[in-house]
């Protein structure tokens, strides 16, 4: 298990606004390592997939469009405790509710576009690196 590690994306309204370098050096900041980083443009089925667990939610058709409007970034991190730290730097998921100092409060417009994905669990953080990244694209 990885457990010293997790997933994340800099969504398309992030990177569209041009926050993709301070987000990421914000993350580096942070004491995260970047073990492997990509910038891609999700497909509608991608990116259905990559949210599956939300397909039953009546935001899910939003969220995918959100999702393929752009390209974005893909990294996986590491760090001690890796997956819950790094949602206490993203902040809540509504960037309203976002503490201050938190990428979502720094760099989020609203709940639909709310910067950046941080896993939620070691098991998801697993599965959701192996679904951008190979073994021999890790570093
Ligand atoms: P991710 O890091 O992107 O997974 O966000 P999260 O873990 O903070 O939230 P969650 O996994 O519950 O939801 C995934 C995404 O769906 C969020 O980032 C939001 O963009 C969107 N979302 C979640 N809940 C709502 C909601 O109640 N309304 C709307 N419009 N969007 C939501
Ligand atoms: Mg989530």
């Amino acid at each position: 298990m990885t457990t010293n590690r997790t997933f994340t994306m800099i969504k398309p309204d992030a990177v569209a606004n041009g926050h993709a370098g301070k987000i990421l050096d914000h993350i580096i900041q942070a004491g995260y390592k970047v073990v492997a980083l990509k910038y891609t443009h999700l497909s509608a089925e991608k990116a259905g997939e990559f949210y599956a667990v939300h397909s039953e939610r009546p935001f899910y058709k939003d969220l995918v469009e959100f999702m393929i409007s752009g390209p974005i970034y893909a990294a996986i991190l590491e760090k001690d405790n890796a997956v819950e730290d790094f949602r206490k730097v993203i902040g809540a998921t509504n960037p309203s509710e976002a503490e201050a100092g938190t990428i979502r409060n720094l760099f989020a417009k609203s709940i639909d576009a709310n910067a950046i994905h941080g896993s939620d669990s070691d098991e998801n953080a697993a599965i959701e690196g192996n679904f951008f990244f190979a073994e021999n694209e890790r570093f």
